[in-house]
């Protein structure tokens, strides 16, 4: 059995969370250019209007959330519903990224990496079940990242946050295909954003958002459970993951100056 893809976002009711800035900007952006109707959600209330073209413009809702607190995303989610009656796709971008190793360990930061990065996730998909469960359709769509395939260097919180996506999406998609339902486990390589603005090293294939939202859609068209790009790199680190910890190791520093 195969989950079903997205013929068409024209009409379709999609809700982005991450959408005032990068990735989820650009995802959002493309979407509303392909006449979806999108509410796009972050902190960033001046970030988010700046997607909407005119005050009468009823294909753009702004839902300003915290993905850390459950009342808010509850309460963006109640609205689509009030104003749409339902949701074709739930596409959650948001994440926090905080370069850290063993010598400069944060818990406090990696508490707060899981809780947006994992959790965040975990809370939308808890508000939209319900209704998606009722349509017997509809699409879940989280971004993780390469860095969750396996343990790279700097990613002390950050990887782990992203692992558990790959698991929580690997998990939910048992449960969802029957009921109509497709996930789609989003794993980009690098792209220029104010989150990779940070690195201090030269990022291998390097993407600009719009490919990367370009790829996204391509993906969610297609039903694509494993959405992963640009695939020269992210397939590289699929072969990575299968290969015996020492040889792994071993190229993982060879390659990453560390
Ligand atoms: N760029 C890359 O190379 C790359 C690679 C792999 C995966 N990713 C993933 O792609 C996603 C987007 O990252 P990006 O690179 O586009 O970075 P970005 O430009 O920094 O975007 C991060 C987004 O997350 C939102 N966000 C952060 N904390 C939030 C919170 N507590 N509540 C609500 N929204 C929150 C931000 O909105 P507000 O600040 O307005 O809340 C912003 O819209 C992340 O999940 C990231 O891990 C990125």
């Amino acid at each position: 059995m195969k989950q079903k893809g997205m013929d068409t976002f024209s009409e379709k009711r999609v809700w982005v969370i991450g959408a005032s800035s990068g990735i989820g900007q650009a995802c959002a952006k493309a979407l509303i250019a392909s006449g979806a109707k999108v509410a796009i959600s972050g902190r960033r209330i001046e970030q988010l209007n700046q997607l909407v073209s005119s005050p009468s413009n009823d294909q753009v809702l702004v839902l300003p959330v915290d993905v850390a607190i459950e009342l808010q995303i509850a309460h963006a989610h109640q609205m689509i519903l009030e104003c749409w009656g339902g949701l074709d796709l739930l596409l959650f971008v948001s994440g926090m990224y905080v370069p850290m190793r063993a010598d400069d360990f944060d818990i406090a930061i990696a508490e707060k990496t899981i809780d947006t990065n994992l959790l965040g996730p975990m809370r939308a998909v808890a508000a939209v079940l319900p209704t998606m469960l009722k349509q017997h359709a509809g699409h879940i769509a989280i971004v993780g990242s390469v860095a969750g395939y396996s343990g790279l260097p700097k990613a002390l919180a950050y990887g782990p946050s992203k692992a558990g996506i790959i698991n929580f999406c690997e998990t939910l998609y048992y449960d969802l295909l029957p009921q109509g339902v497709s996930v789609h486990m989003i794993s980009p390589g690098f792209v220029a954003t104010e989150a990779t603005a940070q690195n201090d090293f030269e990022m291998p294939a390097l993407m600009t958002t719009e490919q990367a939202a370009q790829e996204i859609l391509k993906g969610l068209q297609a039903g694509e459970f494993d959405i992963h790009f640009p695939k020269r790199f992210s397939g590289f680190l699929k072969f990575l993951r299968i290969l015996p910890y020492p040889l792994y190791f071993w190229i993982v520093r060879r390659f990453v100056k560390i």
